[in-house]
């Protein structure tokens, strides 16, 4: 397999993306890690929604206008000589399907939760697809700062909403205004909360605002009210909560807990530890014929994302690739599977929040973005040579729909072309209904379909405009039985429609309408993911 300076690469990279519902801080989180990590000197680096400060690929005017980033990018930095990709995931409007497929391409997830909101929609949502591949969740419970529900009740709602057993690492001694630090459990340390220690006080360590538990003053610091109720509740968690189980982590059951705010940039770096101590260095992946170690010596790899017009300069399309295995260096040639063609790579290159630079060598976990002529799609495989396909990186049903419309009819054929290459970035499915000649657009997040139309617009000269169409929910379908699904077909033929790779897809005006449905035909199944 592979020598000893390649397994050292590999022990020191850790590959994550955040989980979060917006303005739980997930960009704050970001920015104090990199602060952390000494990729960024100030804050205000990273995109701020609605700042505009991370604006490096506004081109499009839709992005320059509200101020988003419709791009994703990948972060990397150092932490106590351990390498980490950070992956962003699109969060606010710019919620999209690239989203959910990022997660896909990671080892390990930070799931940051508001503490005074608890588990929110999109949370659920994503955390969904994390199950997917089972990736293990470390939890941030943010902004204890400000009024927050019980920690008790937070940690409940991740246990029922999540199905993750929670084990807390750090516990906090009140929050908003009496806020006073947290209690970590491992460490046995008291830390304090910076913003409200008191420099006369005598019973910190003067630089790490740390001090035990025991410590004779600390009663008088933050309260004999709030002592009594704090010492109550750790003997009550302790009894509660399971130990931590790195075995039980790893496979996606349990999930350390921290707390913190990242505001003030407290709780950050126990987070950052425990990604450097549990969570897994590059893991192996399944392809459709065996395992992918990420130890092995030939270099692997798939695409979970393309991406257009990164550069206003080039308006070129990326194509980003997660290594599985072996090494990249540059001039590597490399086999695209599905096209069955020998390209040679010399110009691939990384990220730091939207600059890129070329790179010589990048190793499994590693994220490298290759130009792309048209001819990568997602979910396709690179090798040296073999011929395998990874699996588990899929479409994902879309949740809203939209029915295009030309003001210039003569332009169809055309539009259909156009679209048809705009979803083979991923971020959006052409549907064709079987009852008539009308497009369908589907997507995870609506900011998608103003990104098409301005597409269209300024790239293919095309002239369009939306209407509202009365689909609710989509499955994919198939059976097992090929007379059943001709049934299921012509029975129901206005509701189906073919994706842009034929796929039969059933589109549902309601929820209802979906459940009666499955009850009548229990040999039909209703898909929400479907494989590249
Ligand atoms: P997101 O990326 O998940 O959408 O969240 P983001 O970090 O942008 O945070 C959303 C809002 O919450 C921001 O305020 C941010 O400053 C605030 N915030 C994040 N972490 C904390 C925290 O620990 N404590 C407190 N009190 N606030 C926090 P904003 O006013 O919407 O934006 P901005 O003007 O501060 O950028």
């Amino acid at each position: 397999m592979c020598n000893v300076h390649h397994q050292l690469e590999l022990q020191k990279r850790r590959t994550f993306a955040i989980i979060s519902h917006p303005d739980a801080g997930k960009t704050t989180v970001t920015e104090k890690m990199l602060l952390l990590g000494k990729a960024i000197r100030t804050t205000g680096t990273i995109k701020g929604r609605g700042n505009g400060k991370y604006a490096k690929s506004d081109w499009m005017n839709i992005e320059k206008r509200r101020g988003i980033s419709v791009t994703t990018s990948v972060m990397q930095f150092t932490y106590k000589n351990i390498l980490i990709n950070l992956l962003d995931t699109p969060g606010h409007e710019d919620f999209s399907e690239d989203t959910y497929r990022i997660l896909t391409a990671v080892d390990c997830c930070l799931l940051v939760i508001d503490a005074a909101k608890g588990i929110e929609e999109r949370t659920k949502k994503l955390m969904n697809v994390t199950r997917l591949h089972n990736t293990p969740i470390i939890t941030f419970i943010n902004k204890l700062d400000r009024d927050s529900l019980e920690p008790i009740e937070i940690l409940d709602e991740i246990e029922k909403y999540l199905k993750l057993n929670c084990t807390p690492i750090t516990w906090p001694i009140s929050c908003g205004k009496s806020f006073k630090g947290i209690y970590h459990l491992h460490d046995k340390m008291i830390h304090l909360y910076k913003k409200n220690i008191i420099k006369k006080s005598n019973f910190f360590h003067s630089k790490s605002f740390c001090c035990f538990l025991n410590e004779p003053s600390l009663k008088e610091y933050i309260g004999r009210d709030l002592n009594i109720q704090f010492h109550e509740e750790l003997k009550l968690i302790t009894h509660v909560y399971p130990e931590f189980i790195k075995k039980k982590f790893l496979k996606g059951y349990m999930t350390p807990v921290f707390f913190g705010s990242a505001l003030g940039n407290f709780g950050i770096n126990h987070i950052l530890e425990s990604l450097i101590k549990w969570a897994p260095s590059p893991v192996y992946r399944q392809t459709n014929i065996r395992k992918v170690k990420p130890e092995e010596k030939k270099l692997t790899g798939f695409i979970f994302k393309i991406q257009a017009n990164m550069d206003l300069k080039h308006r070129d399309r990326i194509a980003f690739m997660r290594i599985v295995s072996g090494k990249y260096k540059k001039g590597i040639k490399l086999r695209h599977v599905r096209t069955k063609k020998n390209i040679t790579i010399s110009d691939a290159f990384s990220f730091l929040a939207g600059d890129r630079f070329i790179v010589e060598k990048a190793y499994p976990g590693d994220v490298i973005g290759i130009h792309n002529h048209g001819t990568i799609k997602i979910g396709d495989t690179f090798t040296e040579g073999e011929d395998i396909q990874f699996v588990g990186i899929p479409s994902f049903a879309p949740e809203v729909f939209r029915g295009i419309v030309l003001k210039n009819p003569l332009q169809q054929k055309k539009l259909k072309k156009s679209l048809f290459q705009l979803s083979e970035e991923g971020a959006i499915q052409v549907l064709r209904p079987m009852i008539n000649n009308s497009i369908i657009l589907g997507a995870i997040g609506v900011l998608q379909f103003d990104v098409v139309i301005e597409r269209l617009n300024i790239e293919y000269k095309i002239d369009a405009t939306y209407r509202k169409v009365d689909i609710f929910i989509a499955r994919w379908i198939r059976s097992e039985n090929k007379k059943s699904i001709f049934e299921f077909v012509n029975k129901n033929k206005s509701y189906i429609a073919l994706d842009s790779f034929n796929q039969l897809i059933y589109l549902a005006p309601n929820k209802a309408n979906l459940n009666i449905t499955k009850n009548l035909y229990n040999d039909i199944f209703f898909d929400k993911t479907r494989e590249q």
